[in-house]
């Protein structure tokens, strides 16, 4: 099948795109730059040895994505285009819903004029807010707390009632929750620009030695070392998930992948000094705003479903990270 990939030289994208060419599947890469490079794209084609086709192009521009979906033939869409930072959401929640809603809706209209109704998007663990029972299955009550999270559960509303309205659509809601890692090469992974804002980059950056020590957000929740519990889940398994979801699609579908299996912060600082011997210097400081206690997913509805299983480790995903670290560095 040919596939368009909106957000393909990002960071799931890219590793998505990388497997979807290892599956005999053909690649559109329609991505602005914004947050990702064409490094990425020529890493895809370096590791799979396959050609991609690629557009620069902002999906805001309605005409600019109509031409491309008139000159390829494409059977299926993963939405994987947007912003995503929590923080500069609360700072600029305008930026946030004109980039995730307005590019989805001219999505969606372009879809539809072409006549291609396959559609996998990317939402997010986000949506289940401070969840009260654990683990989240996909039944648990959404909610949201802060812009990025609306953006994310706005646009599952609007797939729910583009699909009611016409059953011919075919969409699959895909609950990522924390992707972590990179491609085994170490030539595609995740370079955010700037500081970053999550555990994994940032803990990389302290390891190669460009920022001095870790903040660790709380050390006071009810988990037994006190730090947050998140359910990492390596970028390949994820991958994977999204060809099991292309070969089952059929009418509208929700999925969470994750491994079902929670880490502390100071587990995770734990496995990646085992895994790579470096060093992480960290202090406590206080929990960070809108962080949920603890979350980790129930991926029993995906393991039934679609057959898909995560078969990483948080090691994999700790070697992987700074397998990928080193290769940017020299
Ligand atoms: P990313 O920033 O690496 O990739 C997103 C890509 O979309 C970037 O390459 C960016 O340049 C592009 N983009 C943004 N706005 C665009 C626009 N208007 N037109 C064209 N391209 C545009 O992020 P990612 O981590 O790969 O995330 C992919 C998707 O998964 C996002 O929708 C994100 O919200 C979702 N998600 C990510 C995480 C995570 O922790 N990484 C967790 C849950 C859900
Ligand atoms: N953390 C620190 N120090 C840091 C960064 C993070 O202690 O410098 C802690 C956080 O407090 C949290 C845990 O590490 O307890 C994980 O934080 P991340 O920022 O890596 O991930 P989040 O779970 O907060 O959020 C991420 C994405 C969201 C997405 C969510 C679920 O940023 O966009 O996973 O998929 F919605």
């Amino acid at each position: 099948m040919k596939i368009l990939l909106t957000g393909g030289a990002g960071y799931i994208g890219s590793h998505t795109a990388t497997e979807l060419l290892r599956s005999g599947h053909r690649v559109v890469i329609v991505d602005n730059l914004s947050n990702s490079s064409i490094d990425s794209v020529r890493g895809i084609e370096q590791i799979t040895g396959q050609k991609v086709i690629f557009y620069e192009c902002d999906i805001l521009d309605m005409s600019a994505l109509s031409n491309i979906f008139r000159d390829q033939k494409i059977d299926a869409v993963m939405h994987f285009a947007g912003l995503k930072a929590v923080g500069e959401s609360v700072a600029s929640p305008l930026l946030y819903y004109r980039n995730n809603l307005i590019s989805t809706l001219n999505l969606l209209k372009t879809m539809q004029d072409a006549d291609c109704r396959n559609l996998i998007f990317s939402s997010s663990a986000t949506v289940y807010g401070m969840p009260e029972t654990l683990p989240v299955t996909e039944d648990s009550p959404l909610s949201a707390l802060n812009p990025y999270g609306y953006t994310k559960l706005v646009q599952e509303n609007m797939l729910r009632d583009i699909w009611a309205a016409d059953n011919g659509w075919n969409i699959t809601l895909l609950r990522y929750f924390n992707p972590v890692g990179a491609d085994e090469s170490g030539i595609i992974g995740e370079n955010p620009r700037g500081i970053p804002n999550n555990l994994f980059p940032f803990i990389m950056r302290v390891a190669a030695g460009q920022l001095e020590q870790l903040g660790v957000f709380g050390d006071d929740y009810g988990t037994p070392d006190g730090t947050a519990i998140r359910d990492y889940i390596h970028v390949a398994d994820l991958a994977k998930g999204h060809i099991k979801a292309l070969e089952r699609i059929g009418g509208l579908s929700i999925y969470n992948l994750g491994t079902g299996r929670g880490y502390s912060v100071l587990e995770c600082i734990r496995m990646f000094e085992k895994v790579t011997g470096q060093k992480i210097p960290f202090a406590i400081k206080p929990r960070r705003a809108g962080d949920a206690p603890i979350i980790y997913a129930n991926p029993s509805k995906a393991v039934t479903e679609l057959d898909w299983r995560a078969e990483k480790d948080l090691s994999d995903m700790c070697r992987d990270s700074w397998n990928f670290q080193n290769k940017i560095i020299s």
